[in-house]
């Protein structure tokens, strides 16, 4: 998969394991900068939530890409964040549930699954200028980007987050599932700062963020 040629809109890549409150940095910043706020593991959520309701193996890759050729995705935005529907539905808080946090991680190892989604993630750059957040959007999606942020946290800092978010998720188990697979395991991308998330209030990781990005070259 070649990057496309975007000369004009840009992309700011957020990456980093589950709950280090990349979603949180992401969100604020485009609103600041007026940009487009991209959720990529939506779109992994969302093929995991429709191999649920098919009751099909989230192992078996056939089966998975055989349903996948038979979904609609379409990926939005309504104005200001990413929206997603399969075939015609919008999955909302389902797309979070304790069933698709553990199975998100076996879908997303899947090459065809992550190939199809790329393109549809690329696609936003032919429209808007975005902050995309995921695993490996600053080392696969928009590896040409000056514009990259790895946000970590400490690991007791994270799980204390889902804790708070209500969510039953092993956020520890996820992280190696998503760091050792083949295909675009969850790195620090070429050209990433690293943003230690750990202490931060959302007000400071905001101006941490911005200053990192003036620093990479971002005009603002
Ligand atoms: O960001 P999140 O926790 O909602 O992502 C859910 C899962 O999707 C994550 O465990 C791994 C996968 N994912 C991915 O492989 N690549 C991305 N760019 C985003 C998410």
């Amino acid at each position: 998969m070649t990057p496309p040629s975007t000369p004009d809109h840009f992309a700011i890549a957020i990456d980093g394991p589950a709950a280090s409150g990349k979603s949180t940095i992401a969100r604020e910043l485009a609103k600041r900068l007026g940009l487009i706020m991209v959720n990529s593991g939506a779109m992994y959520r969302a093929v995991t939530w429709q191999v649920i309701q098919h009751q099909l193996d989230p192992h078996d890759a056939t089966a998975v890409i055989g349903l996948m050729d038979q979904l609609d995705i379409r990926c939005g935005d309504d104005g200001s964040t990413s929206t997603i529907t399969i075939n015609g539905i919008d999955p909302g808080d389902a797309l979070r549930s304790p069933e698709v946090n553990a199975s998100v991680s076996a879908i997303a190892a899947i090459p065809e699954v992550r190939a199809r989604l790329v393109a549809l993630q690329r696609d936003y750059l032919k429209r808007a200028n975005v902050v995309m957040e995921g695993r490996d959007i600053g080392s696969v999606v928009f590896p040409d980007t000056p514009y990259k942020i790895y946000v970590d946290a400490a690991e007791h800092v994270r799980a204390a987050r889902r804790v708070d978010m209500g969510e039953v998720d092993s956020v520890a188990k996820r992280d190696a599932a998503d760091s050792r697979r083949t295909t675009a395991p969850l790195i620090v991308a070429d050209g990433a700062t690293v943003l230690d998330n750990s202490g931060h209030t959302v007000e400071s990781a905001l101006e941490a963020t911005l200053e990192i990005l003036k620093q990479q070259g971002l005009p603002i």
